[in-house]
């Protein structure tokens, strides 16, 4: 079919057919795969992290989190930086780009010390990657001088931002984790480094489960498990808050961001767009579903412009940040209840429940009819709203000022689907 948009974009001076890369990880990891991802329409590669140090994995690595029936909310994973060779791992990154000359191939490293980024940045420019990007967020790495330990240490991170951007002609992206409360400060350290471009976010330091019978967290590694990344759905609000925080620094204005975090659909594409990101990596979606979810993301990104009037990323790259103020900016001189549509209503009672117990009582329950009916004592705080299994049942309904305040127009969100 044919896209009814142009998704190309230039990110950090190189053309991307569209902005989805594979992220950096296992789904990039030798030549089959990145010719595969590339031939499904991906808009190019961050390959697996490739270090002088080579990961000696353990098995298993992995571990989900469920909810209700939906597997793989939240993803946990063990596992380091690339488990080849540099020669290997060169010869591959050389072969795509020589038989993908147009898509771009952004080479992630990791070095542990000054001179180990100079190499890494000069191996992967002479092998003929585009872009480099600096892995300072690896949260599961053995040793202090790599991963998320470094990305927190903002002279480490200014230090080896400097020593791979002055080994190479190639732009420099800075791989931020997201164990800290304040992004902002390495991703400056990573620019005054001479970074060019921030990424955010690598994986979310996680426990996800423990095995009740063994008293061991998962992976059990030998009877034994450790702290590892979280990632996919799950993080997607982690990372859109970080994104957001990044876009909103005055000291980053112009800075590009690549954002990375769950995203699995085109909708969680374009909430990535609208927060100010230009490029858009994936892992765990692809390591659930595969390389066709870039089919779909692609054409709901299109079908979205062409909906909105919207002829190139540009246009609305950055849109939601205008609206994305202090809590203590936000109009509260109004209240939104809600209406319940009584014929669509399956009558499970949830809504009512909810309310009840964790809300402001303001649903009465009709046990005969099995119907609900909103109160005068709804607050408008939505959490019917977002607990009923049938969406659209229940809307916000009339705008009520509270008392004294002055009436004015506002908006509010209408549309659930
Ligand atoms: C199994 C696995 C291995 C990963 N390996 C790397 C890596 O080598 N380098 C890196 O920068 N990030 C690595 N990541 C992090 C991802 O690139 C990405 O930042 C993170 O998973 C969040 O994106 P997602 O929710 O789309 O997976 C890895 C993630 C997973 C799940």
């Amino acid at each position: 079919m044919a896209l009814k948009k142009d998704l190309s974009i230039n990110y950090l001076g190189v053309k991307f057919e569209n902005p989805f890369c594979l992220s950096s990880s296992p789904v990039g990891s030798d030549y089959d795969m990145c010719a595969k991802a590339l031939e499904a329409g991906w808009g190019g590669i961050v390959f697996k992290t490739i270090g002088i140090f080579i990961a000696d994995e353990v098995s298993p690595r992995f571990d989900i989190v469920n909810k209700e029936g939906h597997p793989f909310v939240g993803f946990k994973n063990l596992e380091q930086i690339s488990d080849k060779s540099v020669e290997a791992n060169l010869k591959c990154i050389e072969k795509i780009k020589k038989n993908f000359p147009h898509k771009p191939m952004i080479a992630s490293v990791m070095g542990s010390s000054p001179e180990e980024w100079k190499q890494l940045a000069e191996m992967v420019t002479q092998a003929g990657a585009d872009i480099i990007e600096c892995n300072f967020s690896c949260p599961q790495m053995t040793s202090h001088t790599m991963g998320s330990d470094v990305g927190t240490n903002l002279e480490l991170v200014r230090e080896y931002s400097r020593a791979t951007s002055q080994a190479t002609k190639l732009p420099v992206i800075a791989k931020m984790t997201p164990n800290l409360t304040n992004i902002e400060g390495p991703a400056l350290a990573a620019i005054e480094g001479g970074a060019k471009s921030i990424s955010a976010i690598n994986t979310v330091k996680s426990i996800t489960s423990v095995d009740t019978d063994l008293f061991c967290s998962v992976p059990v590694v030998d009877g034994k498990s450790a702290i590892g990344g979280y990632s996919g759905a799950a993080i997607k609000p982690i990372a859109l808050r970080f994104i957001a925080n990044l876009a909103q620094y005055d000291k980053l204005k112009g800075v590009e961001i690549s954002g990375i975090g769950g995203i699995e659909t085109w909708r969680d594409a374009v909430e990535f767009l609208l927060l100010g990101a230009r490029n858009l990596q994936v892992t765990t979606g692809i390591m659930q579903y595969g390389y066709r979810i870039v089919e779909d993301m692609i054409s709901g990104v299109s079908h979205y412009m062409d909906e909105k009037g919207f002829n190139s990323l540009e246009d609305f790259i950055g849109k939601a940040l205008t609206n994305l103020t202090g809590a203590d900016n936000l109009n509260r001189d109004y209240k939104a209840p809600v209406k319940i549509n009584a014929e669509a209503c399956i009558g499970c009672g949830r809504c009512y429940i909810s309310c009840y117990d964790a809300a402001h009582q303001a649903i009465d329950w009709d046990g005969e009819k099995r119907r609900p009916a909103v109160s005068d004592r709804c607050v408008g705080c939505h959490l019917c709203l977002n607990v009923c299994p049938v969406q659209g049942v229940i809307l916000p309904g009339e705008i009520e000022f509270k008392e004294g305040r002055t009436k004015r127009p506002v908006t509010i969100k209408t549309k659930y689907e």
